[in-house]
């Protein structure tokens, strides 16, 4: 069955790195930029041109860089100034993307803004239109889409593609929206904007509530085709959808039709070197990169583990670049786990030296959080079993 692509907007570099402390120079960002390269990204969001000079030389410079079929893009406010110094920073760039937009939202329009839907409708035709003067390719982002109204929404989608716009982003900014919520509303445009068919719609959903990912899969699966998201899902408070996630959901679920470019092999890879270059840790039990991602601890998932590696998993640890899984042992794991860590070790154990060797093992094991190899050898020692390596 032939698949329909989904575009993977890389933001690590921008919305990413807005979380406080991952602050990334422009040697790392270019590092991190050939990273997203290699995983096959279709669109790198390189930074907020405007925001900094530091900022501004960073997206220039991986404009220049990246020479393959990838998009730059830079982030501006729908703002005149902003525009005219992304479109700088991007003009080396092969494919270069606008990415410009305003708060649509009641409370934005209120508070940010105190201002009222015709204007931010205005403000934001004149931003595409001029973005259009610099660029081919501009995306919109209505910034809190997620707590905006359907029908504004499609009102002020419609009004810019009449300008042009090539992307419309549909932000869950504060990560508020159900996954069925925000899939209806991605719907809704899909059904009820005229000319909506020359745009892309994409979803940009935070973690606040933990639904980044369901809610862009929802989007994708009624009809957007471009998630943006980052490497371990980092960025502004709880987070962005993490680019793993989203990949592997698709990659494991063949029915939805939908897949990515993405080199599934280096994802545990890339993770690891985004976290390194961030200072920031990955969680342990992180969907696909987290280091218990592919870890067996408890006696029962052990067994079938080691019987067959699919009883307790559903990816193969190799699809993303993890060696094999691994059987971590605790005073949870049974005579299965404990033979077959064993044996990796050096001890072919019959049953009844298993059984004494258990014995002890549990009481060393009832003292620590976890039993590593050199442990075995001291377990082994301490028991009178006669074995025969
Ligand atoms: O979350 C958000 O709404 C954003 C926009 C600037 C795209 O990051
Ligand atoms: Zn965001």
């Amino acid at each position: 069955m032939s698949k329909d692509k989904v575009q993977i907007f890389d933001t690590t570099l921008r919305d990413g790195e807005q979380v406080p402390g991952c602050k990334l120079d422009t040697e790392q960002k270019l590092v991190i930029a050939e990273r997203l390269e290699l995983l096959g990204v279709d669109v790198i969001e390189a930074g907020f041109p405007i925001s900094s000079p530091g900022d501004f030389k960073s997206v220039s410079e991986i404009a220049k860089l990246i020479k393959k079929d990838i998009t730059i893009c830079g982030l501006t406010r729908a703002v005149k100034k902003d525009i005219e110094v992304a479109a700088d920073a991007l003009k080396h760039a092969k494919y270069p993307r606008i990415h410009t937009g305003i708060g649509t939202s009641p409370s934005h329009i209120k508070y940010k803004f105190n201002s009222n839907k015709d204007a931010i409708i205005e403000k934001a035709v004149a931003a595409v239109k001029y973005a259009k003067t610099f660029v081919e390719d501009v995306e919109f982002f209505a910034e809190d889409a997620g707590r905006t109204d359907n029908d504004f929404l499609a009102q002020i989608c419609e009004e810019l593609i009449k300008v042009g716009v090539t992307v419309l982003n549909i932000p869950d900014t504060t990560g508020y929206c159900l996954p069925e919520e925000y899939g209806a509303k991605i719907k809704y445009l899909k059904e009820n904007v005229k000319g909506i068919e020359k745009a892309t719609l994409s979803c940009h959903c935070h973690n606040d509530l933990g639904l980044a990912t369901a809610n862009s899969i929802a989007g994708a699966m009624n009809g957007a085709r471009q998630i943006e998201c980052t490497i371990n899902g980092i960025g502004e408070r709880a987070g962005n959808t993490s680019l793993e996630e989203v990949v592997m959901v698709m990659r494991q679920h063949p029915s939805l039709g939908l897949d990515t470019g993405i080199n599934s092999r280096l994802l545990n890879s890339t993770s690891k070197m985004v976290s390194e270059k961030m200072g920031m840790n990955v969680q342990p039990n992180k969907a696909i990169v987290g280091a218990n991602a592919f870890a067996h601890s408890s006696g029962i998932h052990q067994d079938g583990v080691i019987k067959n590696r699919e009883t307790y998993e559903i990816i193969d640890p190799a699809d993303v670049g993890v060696d094999e899984s691994s059987i971590i042992l605790t005073a949870r794991s049974g005579r299965a786990a404990l033979a077959y860590r064993a044996k990796i070790v050096g001890y072919e154990l019959t049953k009844v030296q298993l059984d004494t060797v258990y014995k002890e093992f549990l009481k060393y094991a009832d003292t620590r959080k976890e039993v590593v190899d050199k442990d075995i050898h001291e377990i082994v020692a301490a028991t009178d079993v006669a074995i025969e390596k």
